[in-house]
């Protein structure tokens, strides 16, 4: 498996975001929101899936796909919807939205009422894993997408989605676990776990954590013939992840470059009118 054509995509998209700069374009655009438990990010793509323009905002107005602060999530989608329309002089009025497997029908309809509300019509819901498979441009293998509240798996055959599932652990309990070991607040702690000059460190307290979603993966994945594994999600950026993962489950994992931003940026790739 090549993972090239992809990274090169998501690296353009985070220059994009981190610069706060856009691509020219031409034609229809196509525009993801992504509403996370961590983060809330809009994503925007051409009609060839160049991506144009981008913003992420850390949130927790969602947990675990169930909107639980519906006037908070509303007004940070319209915000951000804003900041990029005037950065593309142009408007924004429909979007792509996505679901993490398993979530209940209110929910869904939830979510497309957040965005809605921001003055965007919902055109499409996906599943955060078919969005996530887009942008790696797989038809098989389980992707596990590790965000800030949960492990996602869904395994995929011949294209389509077989199996999904998931549990709640994700990137805060790596952070409660911080902040108990070093009896530090939970911010500090989240300070702490994404500071790079200390990966090594946290990663050691942190690794008990990772063996844990390890063998989530692992139930999930019995009875399944699964050959490879992609990691996508905030949760998954340190140095050392995949190599936990492979020691743990005995099968090749690949991680693309910048896994957080690998679902918002396919839920945009999936803003296709489906009616
Ligand atoms: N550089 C980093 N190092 C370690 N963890 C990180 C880093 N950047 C982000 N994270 C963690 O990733 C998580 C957010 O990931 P992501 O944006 O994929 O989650 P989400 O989609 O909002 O949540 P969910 O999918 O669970 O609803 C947070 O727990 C955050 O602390
Ligand atoms: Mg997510």
């Amino acid at each position: 498996m090549n993972l090239n054509n992809c990274n090169k995509t998501i690296k353009e998209f985070t220059r994009l975001i981190e610069g706060k700069i856009y691509n020219p374009f031409e034609g229809e655009l196509k525009i993801g929101v992504d509403l996370g438990t961590a983060n809330i990010a809009i994503s925007v793509v051409d009609s060839n899936n160049r991506p144009i323009a981008g913003e992420i905002y850390p949130s927790s107005v969602v947990k675990d796909g169930v909107v639980v602060d519906y006037m908070g999530a509303t007004k940070i989608v319209r915000e951000l919807k804003l900041i990029l329309e005037e950065r593309l002089s142009t408007q924004l009025n429909y979007a792509a939205t996505a679901i993490p497997p398993g979530i209940m029908k209110e929910n869904m309809k939830v979510m497309a009422n957040v965005i809605e509300a921001a003055d965007m019509d919902v055109i499409n819901i996906v599943d955060e894993p078919t969005a996530a498979s887009t942008v790696l441009n797989i038809t098989e293998g389980a992707i596990v997408d590790i965000g800030g509240g949960t492990t996602g798996i869904s395994i995929i055959k011949n294209g389509n989605v077989v199996f999904t599932g998931d549990e709640a652990t994700g990137g805060h309990h790596m952070t409660l676990v911080l902040s108990g070991f070093n009896g530090v607040s939970i911010e500090k702690a989240e300070g702490y776990k994404k500071d790079k000059t200390k990966e090594k460190e946290v990663f050691s307290i942190i690794r008990p954590v990772v063996e844990k979603m390890a063998s989530i993966v692992s139930g999930y994945i019995k009875g399944y013939d699964v050959s490879e594994i992609y990691l996508v999600g905030g949760s998954t950026t340190f140095m050392d992840f995949e190599k936990v993962f492979e020691k743990e489950l005995g099968i090749k994992v690949y991680k693309p470059y910048n896994p957080l931003l690998v679902t918002p940026l396919g839920i945009a790739m999936n803003c296709i009118s489906n009616r």
